[in-house]
């Protein structure tokens, strides 16, 4: 019998044993074709409530839903096999009770295959991070700059420049992480605090505009593509500018079509060759 070597998908164990080593590189994906291409070169792909902004031309991510996660979500677990893939839960879906955090996790883990899911919250949601990783439901807190609350927040700032608040996120990130999440992704903060919190917990911390003290990084993919040409925040490195190439192509193809140069004879399917009569 032939055993089948097929690359291993990381573990949320090993991503957690990298704390303080190697850096983790991960992206967001909300589709099977983009995470496909990514799937190899990142440690983890976070199926991000930026779809919302990203996929659906909302302002913000609060009107997504659980359906709309475990869609994606699902989308990009069965495109890949090698990242670790994280999924969102959504605004309204995990805040009331640890009870309600189960339902939504549980369910967008058995329909999605993902290996984890991410909450937003600091000291607040500690509860539920152990009531859901007691569970069996590995997951990664998010806190700093937290889009869900940007009601409350009043805007998109970096935060933490400010004793009191800075203290807070300390102590909402050293709740998290000893509530049991594997990993904790610090957004928008400065590089003193992402330091101190990466050294104050033991699992290894992401950052997003959180400067390289953090144990590894991550960007929305389309913001590192450069599929978005109006507003790049100042923590986005651009490696790419696919929106120019994307606008040139639909330009060229239009063009085509107009002037007869598509679709050109090898697009085309020929007609059958006329029959002739038999002779007799
Ligand atoms: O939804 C998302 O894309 C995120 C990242 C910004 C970390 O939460």
């Amino acid at each position: 019998m032939s055993v089948e070597t097929r690359p291993q998908r990381l573990s949320i164990t090993r991503l957690r044993n990298r704390k303080g080593g190697d850096k983790l590189v991960c992206l967001t994906a909300y589709t099977a074709s983009v995470a496909r291409l990514l799937d190899e070169e990142v440690d983890l792909l976070l199926v991000g409530d930026s779809l919302a902004m990203v996929v659906y031309g909302f302002d913000s991510t609060l009107p997504v839903t659980l359906d709309m996660m475990v869609a994606h979500g699902a989308a990009v677990v069965r495109a890949t096999g090698h990242a670790v893939v994280v999924v969102d839960l959504p605004f309204g879906s995990y805040q009331a009770s640890p009870a309600d955090a189960f339902r939504a996790a549980a369910r967008v883990m058995a329909e999605t295959g993902c290996n984890a899911v991410k909450l937003e919250g600091g000291e607040e949601m500690a509860e539920t991070v152990a009531f859901l990783t007691k569970r069996g439901i590995p997951v990664m807190g998010h806190v700093g700059l937290t889009p869900q609350s940007v009601n409350e927040l009043g805007g998109y700032r970096s935060r933490g420049h400010e004793a009191g608040e800075r203290r807070k996120i300390l102590a909402d990130g050293v709740a998290i992480a000893e509530g049991g999440a594997f990993s904790l992704v610090i957004e928008g903060v400065n590089e003193g605090l992402a330091r101190e919190l990466t050294a104050a917990v033991a699992v290894p911390t992401i950052g997003i505009g959180a400067s390289p003290a953090c144990d590894g990084q991550i960007l929305v993919t389309d913001d590192m593509l450069g599929l978005f040409a109006e507003f790049t925040p100042k923590f986005v490195k651009r490696y790419r500018r696919l929106g120019d190439d994307i606008r040139a192509a639909a330009h060229d193809y239009a063009n085509d079509i107009r002037s007869g140069r598509f679709p050109a004879p090898e697009h085309t399917y020929a007609a059958p060759a006329k029959r002739t009569k038999a002779a007799g």
